[in-house]
């Protein structure tokens, strides 16, 4: 007996998030559900939580097929599920959210609830007093909260969103203890996370998702490369590109260290030419946000220098790489890269080269409409930002590049894209790229970085682990990197 969800099919308009997924959770397991940021897991937890309904597809639970209209439905049918984004609490306190949402409502016997919970939370290591105003309470207590409500209105399967983030470490293993001895009760867990470690630490059987579709299924342990290989693909090496010639150095990272965080036990150096394509390779986290940032002067050194087209730029401002033509794309788009609240033509008066004193509206309209054209976004100069799904924000930030570019970094170029789009952004930038544009990119698809980088640099616990020349490494190699065993057993060691 179990659960069983069959050929799961969800689009968000050209967004294949579920593209025809099957899995089944055998009652009692603590199941993970492993993929990369943009892999469609909330998506389908959604589905079978009964947040998003489907498009098409079934829910068999013990046997029985259901449907799930709405959340409540989907805890009468005894499925309840912790989100991944930040839990929104009323202001009330502990025990009035605890009772909230229950049958009885605020009619509840509070007195018998508040020992209900209190007997729960013994059973399960977790403890909060129910008579705090419950913004009190850290994000591990609140999850720790929301997981007793949910067995208090009889769940039987406990969906989990990346329920790490944001909780300390003390109470991640308060909460890995609670989980297993639910599954040993006969609790189904459905654990979902894009950490390797975690899944292999806490999971019995995992199903890896890429691109809204299962690429691999094991039962626990698997080798960690196992499990990477399944995350990141085995993509098939196609480099149907066209080849151009290196100019000359465009951007030297020399020997850099970080005052704080990663990069800080080891330094790292890179030597970039114009044209050339740089990938960086990695779990999440792994420091190659940092040293693009370290590219970018949006972090400053403890040690080590940047040179861009032979100009020193070691310690200056993240202004002066700009006026060398150095841009960062960040991955966060909304966060980092575009303000919310403002329009198509606001971010094109932001950006513009035209440095006059006064703004001159009318041009940065026609530029606004000549660009939303000339890029196909999906939407008119006066849209602001939000507006626009992800795909059309990253197409306004390709728009918004200044004409001179000499080295461009990124971030995730094409994550949440779907085929289509991502070969279109690839195409654009390798354009720049015939021009002399360096790039120098993170990417958690192989595909990706295989295809279109010339060199990859792949990054292991704040440090490089290993250099590879695009042309001639392939999944495997790359794979046992990312995973931090190195061929050279040298290199490999204390990273463990
Ligand atoms: N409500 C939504 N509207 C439009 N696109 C969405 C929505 N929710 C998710 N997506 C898109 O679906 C894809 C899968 O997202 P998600 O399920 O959140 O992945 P994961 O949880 O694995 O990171 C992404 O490309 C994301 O941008
Ligand atoms: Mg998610």
């Amino acid at each position: 007996m179990g659960l069983e969800l069959r050929n799961i099919h969800k689009h968000f308009g050209p967004v294949r998030a579920n593209d025809g997924i099957s899995i089944t959770v055998e009652t009692g397991t603590l199941h993970g559900l492993l993929g990369e940021n943009g892999a469609g897991k909330s998506t389908l937890m959604k589905v079978l939580s009964g947040f998003h309904s489907a498009d098409s597809g079934e829910i068999v639970l013990d046997g029985k097929k259901i449907k799930l209209a709405s959340p409540d439905d989907a805890i009468e049918a005894g499925i309840g599920m912790l989100h991944q984004d930040p839990l929104v609490f009323l202001p009330f306190s502990v025990i009035d959210n605890f009772v909230l949402g229950s049958p009885g409502g605020w009619r509840l016997d509070r007195r018998q609830a508040t020992a209900e919970m209190q007997e729960l939370c013994d059973r399960y290591g977790f403890s909060f007093d129910p008579h705090t105003p419950s913004r009190l309470l850290t994000v591990g207590e609140r999850q720790q909260l929301e997981i007793v409500r949910l067995l208090w209105l009889g769940a039987r399967v406990l969906i989990l969103d990346e329920p790490t983030t944001g909780i300390s470490a003390d109470q991640r293993a308060k909460l890995f203890a609670a989980l297993k001895s639910l599954s040993k009760e006969g609790m189904s867990v459905i654990f979902v996370s894009h950490k390797l470690e975690e899944v292999a630490d806490l999971c019995e059987r995992v199903t890896v998702m890429k691109r809204g579709k299962v690429v691999g299924e094991a039962d626990m342990p698997v080798p960690p490369e196992r499990l990477v290989e399944m995350m990141f693909g085995q993509a098939v090496q196609i480099r149907d590109r066209k080849e151009v010639a290196h100019g000359k150095s465009r951007l030297t990272v020399d020997s850099v260290r970080m005052a704080t965080g990663l990069l800080s036990e080891e330094s790292t150096s890179l030597e970039v030419n114009a044209g050339e394509v740089i990938g960086l390779a990695g779990m999440e986290g792994s420091g190659q946000d940092t040293f693009l940032r370290i590219c970018s002067g949006m972090r400053s050194l403890k040690q080590g220098s940047v040179t861009v087209a032979g100009k020193d730029l070691t310690g200056k401002h993240y202004r002066d790489f700009l006026a060398a033509d150095v841009k960062y794309l960040p991955a966060g788009r909304l966060e980092e890269g575009l303000i919310e609240g403002l329009t198509i033509t606001e971010h094109f008066v932001l950006s513009g080269e035209d440095r006059s004193f006064f703004i001159d509206w009318a041009q940065a309209r026609n530029r606004a409409v000549e660009q939303v054209d000339h890029f196909a976004i999906k939407g008119t100069e006066a849209s602001t930002v939000e507006s626009l799904s992800g795909g059309n924000q990253q197409r306004l930030l390709l728009a918004m590049l200044p004409h001179e570019l000499s080295v461009l970094l990124m971030e995730h170029p094409t994550r949440g894209l779907d085929i289509e789009s991502a070969d279109w952004v690839w195409e654009q930038l390798l354009a720049r790229r015939e021009d002399g544009t360096s790039i120098v990119f993170a990417s958690a698809d192989l595909d990706e970085l295989l295809r279109y980088s010339d060199r990859i640099l792949v990054f292991f616990s704040g440090r490089v682990i290993g250099e590879l020349d695009a042309s001639s490494t392939n999944v495997d190699e790359i794979g046992l990197l990312i995973g931090g065993r190195s061929a050279n057993p040298e290199l490999s060691e204390g990273s463990q």
